[in-house]
């Protein structure tokens, strides 16, 4: 009997895995004019590259003047965030496949924070409103020797918003916070947050002062934006809610 051979399989043609974005990015620069413009860019982008490829290959290759935030560009700095198809959303943790290449993909500064060019916005607020809460740990006398003991329990307790990394992208998705900057905004009990439900912390009565302010916490409408908005998966109106509770039963 014949020996069956194997037919040699055709190599499939090499196929580009490239395709052309349209860019439509808000554009502001106080030097030219008063007034924010979009732009369109077309990019040659892999769908499995991420926003913020697209913003280097436009600052890059297009239009040098484009300017932004970026750092780490892998999702632990929190400098890129930004409105992508108007969400609030990491630039170096967003996926071109993930938010549909086929139409333009919108690019703005986040809201609330007055916008110095382009992308850039003023976080000094924020980062004041950050300072306000005594983002560090608090005890008085007894320094150890070693280490300031903690159980896994106590430590559990506040594990969720150890994640933060400040990118502002729950404060700037808060419509309290748009209306009025004064808001502390969720980023700010969020890090309150982790230090008043720290077991070795003991300032958490002066933090909870703080946020009792008519800014503070009472000022949210538990819109869920912010969870929504975190990149860190943080669940920050569950956190903001405990801080409520924490003022009212003074239990933490
Ligand atoms: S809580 Fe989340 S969204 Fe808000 S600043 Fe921290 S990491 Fe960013
Ligand atoms: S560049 Fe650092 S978080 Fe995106």
């Amino acid at each position: 009997m014949a020996t069956p051979t194997l037919e040699k399989a055709e190599s499939p043609a090499e196929v580009s895995p490239y395709i052309t974005v349209t860019f439509r990015v808000r554009r502001f620069n106080p030097e030219v004019s008063a007034e924010a413009t979009w732009q369109d860019f077309q990019v040659e982008i892999d769908p499995k590259e991420r926003v913020l490829d697209g913003l280097h290959k436009i600052k890059w290759d297009l239009d040098g003047s484009l300017t932004f935030r970026r750092s780490c560009a892998h999702g632990i700095c929190g400098s890129d965030a930004m409105r992508i198809n108007g969400k609030n959303r990491l630039a170096c943790k967003t996926l071109i496949k993930d938010i549909n290449p086929e139409k333009p993909i919108t690019v703005e500064p986040i809201k609330g924070l007055t916008v110095l060019k382009d992308l850039v916005v003023d976080m000094e607020p924020f980062f004041q409103a950050y300072r306000d809460v005594m983002p560090f740990l608090i005890t008085k006398g007894n320094e150890p020797t070693r280490e300031r003991l903690q159980s896994a329990e106590d430590r559990e307790r506040f594990d969720d918003t150890t994640k933060c990394i400040l990118c502002a992208a729950c404060t700037s998705s808060c419509p309290v916070f748009w209306n009025d900057g004064q808001y502390f905004g969720p980023a700010a009990i969020v890090n309150a947050h982790r230090f008043i439900f720290d077991s070795r912390d003991e300032a958490g009565e002066q933090r909870l002062e703080i946020l009792n302010d008519k800014d503070g916490v009472w000022r949210c409408r538990t819109t869920f934006n912010c969870t929504d908005a975190c990149p860190r998966g943080i669940e920050v109106t569950k956190a903001i809610q405990e801080v409520k509770r924490a003022l009212i039963t003074r239990r933490f």
